[in-house]
C-alpha cells in the first residue's frame, strides 16, 4: 500500500502534489533544498522505474546535506549491491538504501533499516519491497519519465507534517 494510502487509512490526511523537472538539474536543485530541512526520522521513499532518476535525487541530497553539516565531500555510489549505505555528517546520520534485491522483508530488520527508520535521515528506493514495513509518515516521491529525455515527473504523497518543508524546498529552488 502507498503511502498516502495507508495515511488515509489511519484518518491522516494526505496531500498530494505533482512536480515536474525540466532537466537533471532541476530535479537535483529540488533535492539541495530539501536536504537541509530534513531531521532525524524523516524518511523518503523514492518509488519509479528502473532509470526514473532515484539515485539521481538521492546522490544530490546527500551531498548537499554533507556540504551544509560541514562534512567533506562523498561519492554517493547507487547501493545496488550493498543495499544500504550509511553516510555520516557529524550531525546526523544519512541512509541510502536499495530494495530492488531484496528477498523478503524480513531483511528489512537484518539491515537495521527498521531501526534507522526512527533514528537517522532516510532515502529507499525500491521502496516497495518494505511491504508493511514502511514508515506511515514517510514523505514518497514516485519518479516517472516526462515528454523529453531529460525531464521526469515526479507525485509527492505525504502526509501533513510534511507540507510546509515541501512548500519551502519548492520555493528555493523554483520547480
Ligand atoms: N530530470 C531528470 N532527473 C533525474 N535524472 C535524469 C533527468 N533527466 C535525465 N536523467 C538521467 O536519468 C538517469 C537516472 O538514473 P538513476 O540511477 O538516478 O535512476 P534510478 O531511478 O535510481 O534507477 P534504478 O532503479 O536502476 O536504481 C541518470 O542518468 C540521469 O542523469
Ligand atoms: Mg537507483
Amino acid at each position: 500500500m502507498r503511502g498516502a494510502a495507508r495515511a488515509l487509512q489511519k484518518g491522516m490526511s494526505a496531500r498530494f502534489s505533482r512536480l515536474h523537472f525540466a532537466s537533471p538539474e532541476a530535479t537535483a536543485r529540488f533535492a539541495k533544498a530539501l536536504a537541509p530541512l530534513l531531521v532525524p526520522g524523516d524518511v523518503l521513499l523514492l518509488d519509479g522505474p528502473i532509470g526514473s532518476g532515484k539515485t539521481h535525487f538521492a546522490r544530490a541530497l546527500i551531498q548537499a546535506r554533507l556540504a551544509f553539516d560541514g562534512a567533506p565531500e562523498e561519492d554517493v555510489p547507487s547501493p545496488t549491491f550493498t543495499l544500504v549505505q550509511a553516510y555520516e555528517t557529524g550531525k546526523v546520520g544519512l541512509w541510502h538504501a536499495d530494495l530492488y534485491r531484496l528477498t523478503h522483508p524480513d531483511e528489512v530488520e537484518e539491515l537495521g533499516l527498521a531501526q534507522a527508520f526512527d533514528d537517522e535521515i532516510c532515502l529507499v528506493e525500491w521502496p516497495d519491497r518494505l511491504g508493511a514495513l514502511a514508515p506511515d509518515d514517510a514523505l514518497t516521491l514516485t519518479f516517472e519519465q516526462g515528454d523529453e529525455p531529460e525531464t521526469r515527473n515526479v507525485a509527492l504523497e505525504a502526509g501533513p507534517r510534511w507540507a510546509d518543508k515541501i512548500t519551502a524546498a519548492r520555493a528555493h529552488a523554483d520547480v
